[in-house]
Parts: C-alpha cells; structure tokens; sequence
C-alpha cells in the first residue's frame, strides 16, 4: 500500500493531521494500535486553547463541542487559605478557554473521518520506520496479524511518548531534554456535580488539589499523591476527605460527593526530544514532548504541532516548495519550550515535595500571592494559560 502522508498513531494528533489533510486535498493512511473503543474512552485531558477550539471548528469538528463544551472565563487558584480569581479576557485582549474532554474530542474526529477520510485501522501496530532519509520511506506494522508495508511521501509519528517513530532519527542526532517530579496525580472521575464553575487550581500544605468537570453533573479531580501510590489505598470516602481538605479556603463550600467512577494513577514528566524532523520523518504531540500535566498544555501542544505541519504540507503539494517543512521543527520548538516552562512553573508552585523546606514553601507562596495581586504577573499565566501564538506564517508573535 502507498500514501501521500503516513500517520502513526490515532489520538488526537494524528486524527486531526489526517481531518486537515483530508480538507486540504491530501491523502493519508492512519495505523493505530489500540481498539476504537479504546482510543475514545481514554480519560484523559480537559481544557481546549482558544486556538485549538478554532482548529476544530475549522476542521467541521466543532458541532458536538460548541453545544457541550464550557467556556471558561478563569481559574480559581487557592492558597493560604484565600481564594483568588484569574479572570482570562480581561488580562488577554479578550481570549478564554473551553472545557471539552479529550474523549469527546477523539469521538467527534474518529466519526468524521471514518464518514468522509481515508483508511483509518485500529489494532494496526507500527513496528519500525525504513529509509527515512530516502524520498519513500517506509513504515512497517501489524494489521489483522499480517506483517504489512506502508510506503509514504511523508511518515508523521503521532505514537504518543511510548511510540517507535522516534527511532528513525538517527541516535548521534537526537537530543533529549527530561525532567520526572517526586509525585503523581490521583485522577478521579465522580457522578457529582462541580463544586465551582470554574477550575479551582490549590496548594496547600497537605499537597496539590485540581477540581475541574466533565458536564454540570460530573466532577474530574485530582489530587497530588506520592509516587508508586496504590489505588486500594483511595475508597472513595478519603478521596473525597482529602479534596475538602485541599480545596479549602475562606467562604469555600465542601465538594458535593457522589460515586466515583473511574480513577488512575498519573506519573508528572517532562520531555522534549529535538529535532522534531529529520528527513521525510515528522513528529508531533507527545510522540516529541510531553508536560506535567499543570499547565493544561498537553493535548493543546498536540494541536498546534499539527496545525503547523498540516499547513507546511498543503504549501509543499500546492506549491512545491518545502521551506515551511524545513522550518517545522523550529517554529514548533519555540512554543513547546514556552508551555515546558509553563507546565513546570504551574506545577513547581503549586505541588509539595515531602520535606521541602519552609524557605521553599514561602517562595511558592509569594510568587502565588504576586500573581493573584499585580496584573501583570496574573496576565503572564493568563496568556500561557488560554494559549501562546502556534507560529503560523502571518500569524502576530506579540500575545
Ligand atoms: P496520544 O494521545 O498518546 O496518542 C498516541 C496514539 O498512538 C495512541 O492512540 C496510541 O495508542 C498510538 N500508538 C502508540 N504507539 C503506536 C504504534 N507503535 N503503532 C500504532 N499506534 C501507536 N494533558 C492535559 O492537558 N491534561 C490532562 O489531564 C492530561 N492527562 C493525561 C493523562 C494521561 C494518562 C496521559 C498519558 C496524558 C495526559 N495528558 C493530559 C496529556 C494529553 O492527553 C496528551 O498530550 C495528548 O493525548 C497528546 O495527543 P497525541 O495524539 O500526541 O498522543
Ligand atoms: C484538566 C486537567 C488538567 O491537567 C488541567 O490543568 C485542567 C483540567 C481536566 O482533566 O479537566
């Protein structure tokens, strides 16, 4: 079988990459290794960058996400027992995010594209990446327990950070930068209605709290818990126990408390592998970085490396010139060390590490206290929050 672009990987990186080439004109294969079924009920991210809200809509993925998706205006960030609202619109000429879960995010893309795209397999392993270097690489896989061949103009590794993609870039050439943190989240999902209407992001001296939502009537919360945490140790009663005790501040209201229905363990890691092109290989979303999971960056990452190559891939097949291909990896470098500095920033003052030294906890304080009272400091983490420039050509580098 041969493609125009091969794509390795069915989250949502590489189902959006294969929607707007698909829109553009260009054909695509897209191997994934997991089941649908799989693949749309993977919990995992929340919050959309006004950008990548754009993108999908763009895309003709936005019905289902502006009829069930929540604008979010701010966050509420809580600490020494206070609670201090980021409003976004006002610090950031007007941007907001939208509340809309990834699994919601790959359904509407799965269905669209198995409607009107190119072949999409699941349970399609790609094994290895052949003659990357040439003008027709060739990607290896597993479909149906046949042994099969791709052969491609272009290889997109969209494989997440466990993915093989990575690999076609010779060793002597790849640089990898990473980061791991002394704690996890305990990420819960509970038949319950959000304790606030918007994000409530807390630290507190018993550790890191989040309380977000999926709908009106369901709660996704996590809580900072030490490495290797064991989920027999978390009924439901301490869960919910610990979330008060974190999210606590002056006028607060306790968590409405009902079933939880789905709960996992996540490690924080940071990643960056570099260059993020070599030859007719491309990587995009976590197969080349991944953040701490903070900042609320990593999907939204995911979206502007796509929007990015599926643009500098319609330029080279109308035009013939690949000038935006050769300058992928920088544009997009430039942002994702922006949302790593984000992501471990959000997460460096707001977690607790067991034994941090008071000197340490009066830092994280005072840098909390700057931003919740001097515009600029809250403008700063308002613009990271609801989304950096992508680096499109034309695109104003100023927000
Ligand atoms: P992925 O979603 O990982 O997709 C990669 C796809 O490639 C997968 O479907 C995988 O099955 C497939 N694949 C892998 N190897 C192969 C192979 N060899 N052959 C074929 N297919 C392959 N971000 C946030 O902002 N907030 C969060 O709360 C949050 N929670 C997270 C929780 C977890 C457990 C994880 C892992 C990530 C979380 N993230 C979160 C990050 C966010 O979900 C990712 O950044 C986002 O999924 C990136 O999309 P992607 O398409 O690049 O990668
Ligand atoms: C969600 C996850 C995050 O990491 C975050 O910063 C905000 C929201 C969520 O899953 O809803």
């Amino acid at each position: 079988m041969h493609t125009t672009v091969g794509i390795l990987g069915g989250g949502p990186a590489g189902l959006l990459l294969a929607r707007l080439l698909h829109l553009a004109g260009i054909d695509s294969v897209v191997l994934e290794n997991r089941t649908r079924a799989y693949v749309e009920q993977r919990q995992r991210a929340g919050i959309l960058e006004q950008t990548t809200v754009e993108t999908l809509r763009a895309a003709g993925a936005g019905e289902r996400m502006d009829r069930e998706g929540l604008v979010h205006h701010g966050i509420d960030l809580r600490f020494d027992g206070r609670s201090h609202r980021i409003g976004f619109p006002e610090l950031t000429g007007g941007r907001s995010v939208v509340l809309y879960a990834q699994t919601e995010v790959v359904k509407d893309l799965v269905a669209l594209h198995l409607a009107e795209g190119g072949p999409l397999l699941f349970e399609a392993e790609a094994h290895a990446v052949d003659g990357a270097d040439t003008d027709r690489p060739a990607v290896r896989y597993t479909h149906q327990g046949r042994e099969q061949t791709l052969t491609c103009d272009y290889v997109v590794g969209c494989d997440g950070f466990h993915g093989v993609v990575r690999n076609a870039i010779p060793e002597h050439l790849r640089r990898t930068y990473e980061r791991t943190y002394p704690y996890s989240w305990l990420g819960v999902l509970a038949d319950a209605p959000p304790v606030h209407d918007e994000l409530v992001y807390a630290h507190s001296g018993r550790g890191f709290a989040l309380a977000s939502m999926r709908s009106p009537v369901v709660s996704r919360c996590y809580l900072q818990v030490p490495d290797a945490t064991h989920l027999d140790d978390w009924p439901d009663g301490r869960i919910w126990d610990e979330l008060d005790a974190r999210l606590a501040a002056d006028g607060s209201r306790p968590l409405h408390r009902g079933p939880i229905t789905a709960r996992s363990v996540l490690p924080m890691r940071s990643h960056v592998t570099e260059p993020m092109h070599w030859g007719r290989v491309f990587l995009a979303g976590d197969a080349a970085h991944i953040v701490p999971p903070t900042g609320a960056k990593g999907l939204n990452l995911a979206v502007a490396d796509v929007l990015v190559l599926a643009r500098a891939l319609t330029e080279r097949y109308a035009t013939g010139s690949a000038e935006l291909l050769d300058a992928y990896s920088a544009t997009c470098l430039k942002r994702v060390w922006r949302a790593e500095h984000f992501s471990w920033f959000m997460t460096t003052t707001l977690h607790s590490e067991v034994g941090q030294s008071p000197f340490d906890t009066r830092l994280q304080l005072s840098q909390l206290d700057r931003i919740a009272t001097s515009p600029h400091a809250a403008a700063e983490l308002a613009h990271n929050y609801v989304g950096l420039p992508v680096g499109l050509p034309g695109e104003s580098p100023s927000r």
